[in-house]
């Protein structure tokens, strides 16, 4: 635990105003804290609630600091907390520089960062960038008139035809992406819901506002931002028609190629501006980067290195089956791509992890074999609040318990993202503990066995091996600088690889099968002639000397001994 009780001692100095906050720290390798922090996503109205009206807050998270420590996190994501009409759940920002009620106030915020500053835990916003809500000042004013200042911080347009919209642009969330305003008779732009109307980031008025916002939180204590929708700040502006694909999409919509409204090449300029500023404040950069092939991926780190230090790679968690030869395609080209890996396998808008890698049957085992995966490569992971102790997707049975607007919209096929956001499971009692009212959205009956209480208490469960696995992340030299070298690349059902540093290693040993496997690993080609291998952390796995036995779904992590 060295690491951590230097990154502590660091904010403590930081905090004592020994250290001013300009202070870049890199270790022998030359990388900087967030290259070895674990990243934890924080969904805030889910998480703990401090009052008990059933949604979670900010004095709700201060007072988990202890099991985030605990636990192994350096830094929170917290999805946003501003001002918001919630339409979308925080990401309409009807104002970016206070906090919603519902989650507290600046104080609780700077309460917060000081918990956090004592326990090592960074704290990361959420910056919804392309967006603002349809109640925030610029866009009321915006829409109050043809000539109003901020009229030209959003996207108008008139109509191609009467009643027609200006081009066959579709929302992501539904229906066209154009609203008309009948009191300037224009349409404007909106990628997501007609309340988040799209910023004109070609207008230097709003790159200026919206580069200050982020000065602004981090003289406030934040150590970064995780950018929402990043791919979506620029369109076409001479608003060519998108090609139509064929077939229909969830809502009834005709499919079409966001060809000429996402990734412009525009937005990278964006980028280098926005990384310049976190760089006067030493802040990481987390991208909400969907891409569909590693060269966009690449793009996204700067031609330079000057744009995202840590964009998320989503195409991990498109491989939705255990396909030992998926993964090692995927690691490898992020592992290869020239800059950070950053691992992710659930988030707030997809299925959890839980339900999507699990068999229905091996459910708990898969959880931890995905964690002995994502948390041992070369990378930094960011965790979904929940992942660790196996918590489910509880998706709404009936239409009129649906939160989420596109799961009314898109009913049935589309139930929304309810089931992914639902109150985090601190203890078997009355809401899984999370709070002493009905919550936002029920909890599914599996917190009876999965909640952090239980867990806690058995050392075979999901808790327990995310605990074992994330102090060996911040405490074994390979695992934190060493290379990622895959193993035995033709084997069908065992993903295997080894991390090496200085003469030492690592080995990491994952049945993704149903079967039994039996592996003698020979690793003198990597320099490791005659090595036995000294268990770490393994769950349904045993070493001998350099063989190998996993159980179904088994997953080993081993010391290389010469
Ligand atoms: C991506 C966020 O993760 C999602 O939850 C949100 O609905 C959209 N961006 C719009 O901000």
């Amino acid at each position: 635990m060295l690491k951590r009780a230097l990154t502590s001692l660091f904010f403590f100095l930081l905090s004592a105003g020994l250290c001013a906050s300009q202070t870049s720290s890199r270790d022998a390798e030359g990388h900087e804290w967030w290259q070895h922090a674990v990243f934890y996503e924080i969904y805030p109205r889910s998480f703990a609630d401090s009052n008990n009206d059933g949604v979670g807050d900010l004095q709700g998270i201060t007072s988990k600091m202890d099991y985030l420590h605990d636990l192994g996190v350096d830094a929170i994501w917290i999805t946003p907390c501003f001002p918001s009409p919630q339409i979308d759940f925080g990401y309409d920002v009807s104002d970016y520089e206070n906090i919603d009620p519902m989650y507290g106030t600046l104080a609780d915020f700077d309460r917060m960062v000081e918990e956090g500053r004592k326990k090592g835990v960074h704290i990361i916003l959420d910056f919804v960038l392309n967006h603002t809500s349809d109640q925030h000042a610029w866009f009321k004013d915006s829409a109050s008139s043809r000539t109003a200042p901020h009229r030209d911080w959003y996207i108008w347009r008139d109509g191609r035809a009467p009643s027609q919209p200006p081009n066959n642009w579709i929302s992501i969330f539904g229906g066209s992406a154009w609203k008309i305003d009948d009191k300037t008779g224009q349409y404007y732009y909106h990628f997501f819901y007609p309340e988040q109307p799209d910023l004109n980031w070609r207008n230097p008025a709003v790159e200026k506002a919206m580069f200050d916002v982020t000065r602004w939180w981090y003289r406030r204590g934040v150590s970064g931002f995780r950018l929402d929708a990043v791919d979506t700040l620029f369109e076409d502006p001479e608003l060519h028609d998108n090609p139509t694909l064929p077939g229909a999409n969830k809502y009834g919509d005709p499919n079409l190629e966001n060809k000429y409204n996402t990734n412009l090449p525009e937005l990278h300029d964006v980028l280098r501006q926005l990384r310049s500023v976190a760089d006067e404040s030493h802040a990481v950069l987390i991208g909400e980067t969907w891409t569909s092939n590693i060269e966009q991926l690449k793009a996204y780190y700067g031609a330079r290195s000057d744009e995202l230090q840590m964009p998320m790679d989503f195409m991990f968690t498109t491989i939705n089956k255990l396909d030992p030869a998926e993964f090692r395609r995927q690691a490898a080209a992020v592992d290869s791509a020239g800059g950070w890996p950053v691992y992710v396998i659930g988030n707030h808008d997809m299925v959890r992890s839980y339900n999507r890698y699990g068999d229905g049957f091996h459910n708990d085992q898969i959880a931890k074999l995905m964690a002995a995966f994502y948390l041992t490569l070369r990378g930094t992971p960011v965790m979904y609040y929940g992942e660790e102790i196996g918590m489910e997707n509880n998706d709404p049975q009936r239409k009129e318990d649906v939160k989420d607007p596109i799961g009314k919209l898109g009913w049935p096929t589309e139930k929304g993202r309810d089931g992914e956001r639902t109150p985090m499971q601190w203890k078997n009692e009355l809401n899984a503990g999370f709070s002493k009212s009905a919550p936002w959205l029920p909890v599914p009956a599996s917190y009876a066995t999965h909640n952090v209480e239980t867990d806690l208490k058995d050392p075979g469960s999901i808790l327990n091996f995310y605990k074992r696995i994330l102090a060996l992340r911040h405490t074994n030299p390979a695992l934190i600088e060493g290379a990622y070298i895959p193993l035995n690349q033709d084997d069908p059902n065992v993903l295997s690889y080894l991390r090496a540093y200085k003469g030492k290693a690592v080995l990491v040993a994952l049945n993704m099968s149903s079967g039994a496997q039996k592996i003698t690993f020979d690793l003198a080609q990597q320099g490791f002639s005659g090595a036995k291998l000294k268990p770490l952390a393994a769950s349904e796995a045993e070493a001998v000397d350099s063989r190998v036995s996993l159980q179904p779904f088994g997953a080993f992590v081993g010391e290389v001994v010469k």
